[in-house]
């Protein structure tokens, strides 16, 4: 089951399972420590209360002096301390047990050796016990004697101590995962702040408020980074979006234009009946505006389907050289209207290319045409072609107006034009270098213009031949 928890509470979980089984070894290795620590401590005490003792055990008459030893260690405050002791001689000899000998306990000589050892007595109670020995010689020094002290002490104490331990430590568990789920929903909340703020503020950016930018955090981490990366993203759609609405407004604008000329002109002619002629000069007129909106439109088609990705090159070998020709072709009537010389300088006849030959032709049109438009009459077009390595260079170049430094970044923009006046003369719609930059580069090639105001213009294209092997073009 993959069940979705918000991040607070998931960090919150994280955190109090963490800290909760932090306190859990930690206690756990404490009353190990401390469980040790009051044993050994418990079992000094006897080692030296056993030594203290083994002091008071001496011998009179070759005989323990139990009555000295009954003196001395009552002297000695072990009853107040719960320690009692016995002692053994030789073997099996018992011999003296302290008043305080607990009643019930009832050992034997075999477990003697053992040390330290935890005992329990008939009633189940536990002892600490400690056993050493001492030698003692006979004044005549003929017979000598092992003497074994053995001291102990009730657990009860320690077992109480770590009793108390133990439930410290169970009653401050649930008190910590308390504190572990309080504190890590608070760290949780604090680390998720500026999540919150960046959320809240994204929400209030919409499409009509793109200049808003999200509040950068201060601290310089991963999230901050998201929100430049986020504000940058904004950046680029409001340019994008900003681009559009101008696209938007450059459109309305330009059929605006020629759909006002045709309702006055219509709207002139029907005031009064007029002759046949009239009519058909109106019609004339009216049909050269639909012709303009319609080259508009169609331009606008073809860019915006290239915008959306859906116009897509139908290439097949060609002869460029040719192509050029029949593109000069098409414009030699326009040029000689205005007296314009158009030459081809190539150095090889034919270049066979593999290229969109209709995206091509219009590519080449536009530019022979823009060549032909802003040249003053009596003007040369010179057109360079020669292929170089697997590339075609192109070269158009006139005599032309020229363009000034300062228009020349926006000439390839769409609607760009330098003198608007006079574009609707000029047939100009400001998309013809728009359309050939996009061509140019679907075919993974290269437009640049350059231009001396009142000197002239080169515009230069390079292609790449395609799949064209190099034995096709050696001839050439
Ligand atoms: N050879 C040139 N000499 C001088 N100016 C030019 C030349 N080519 C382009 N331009 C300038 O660049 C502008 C944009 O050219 P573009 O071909 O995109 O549009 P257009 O020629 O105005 O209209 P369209 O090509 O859509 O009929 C032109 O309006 C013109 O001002
Ligand atoms: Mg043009």
């Amino acid at each position: 089951m993959n069940i979705k928890l918000p991040i607070s509470l998931r960090l919150t979980l994280w955190y109090s399972a963490l800290l909760l089984l932090g306190f859990v070894l930690f206690g756990f290795t404490a009353f190990l420590f401390v469980d040790k620590e009051l044993y050994d401590e418990q079992f000094n005490t006897l080692n030296e209360s056993a030594e203290e003792i083994s002091e008071f055990v001496t011998l009179k008459n070759d005989s323990l002096d139990v009555p000295r030893l009954v003196e001395e260690t009552d002297a000695m405050n072990l009853q107040e301390n719960g320690i009692f002791f016995e002692i053994w001689a030789d073997s099996s000899d018992f011999i003296y047990r302290s008043r305080n000998f607990p009643r019930f306990l009832k050992l034997s000589y075999k477990n003697l050796g053992q040390s330290p050892t935890k005992i329990a007595d008939q009633s189940g109670q536990l002892y600490h016990l400690h056993s050493s020995s001492v030698t003692l010689v006979a004044a005549n020094k003929t017979k000598s004697h092992v003497i074994h002290i053995r001291t102990g002490q009730s657990v009860l104490y320690v077992q109480h101590i770590l009793n108390r331990i133990r439930m410290l430590l169970l009653f401050m568990s649930p008190v910590m995962l308390l504190l572990a789920g309080l504190s890590g929903w608070l760290l949780a909340r604090r680390a998720l702040k500026p999540v919150v703020d960046i959320t809240n503020a994204a929400r209030e950016i919409s499409l009509y408020q793109l200049d808003k930018r999200l509040p950068e955090p201060e601290q310089n981490d991963e999230l901050r980074q998201l929100v430049q990366t986020f504000n940058a993203m904004i950046g680029r759609i409001q340019t994008g979006v900003t681009k559009i609405q101008q696209f938007t407004a450059d459109v309305s604008h330009e059929l605006r234009t020629p759909l006002t000329v045709l309702r006055g002109e219509i709207e002139v002619t029907l005031r009064k009946t007029r002759g046949k002629h009239e009519y058909i000069a109106a019609l004339k007129s009216s049909l050269k505006e639909i012709y303009w909106m319609e080259k508009i439109v169609s331009n606008l088609l073809l860019l915006s389907r290239a915008d959306a990705g859906k116009l897509t090159l139908q290439k097949e070998q060609c002869d460029f050289i040719a192509l050029v020709r029949e593109c000069m072709a098409l414009q030699s009537h326009q040029a000689e209207t205005k007296n314009i010389a158009i030459n081809l300088q190539s150095t090889q006849n034919h270049i066979d290319c593999e290229i969109d030959v209709n995206r091509m032709r219009q590519v080449i049109s536009n530019l022979l045409d823009n060549a032909v438009k802003y040249t003053l009459p009596d003007g040369k077009i010179t057109i360079e072609t020669k292929k170089e390595q697997q590339h075609i260079l192109l070269a158009i170049k006139d005599t032309g107006i020229g363009i000034s430094e300062k228009d020349l970044p926006f000439v390839f923009d769409r609607f760009y034009r330098i003198d608007k006046s006079r574009s609707r003369e000029q047939h100009s719609s400001g998309l013809g270098l728009a359309i050939s930059k996009w061509i140019v580069a679907a075919h993974d090639g290269h437009i640049d213009i350059m231009s001396k105001e009142g000197q002239g213009t080169t515009v230069r294209v390079v292609l790449p031949l395609g799949n064209i092997s190099p034995d096709e073009n050696k001839n050439n």
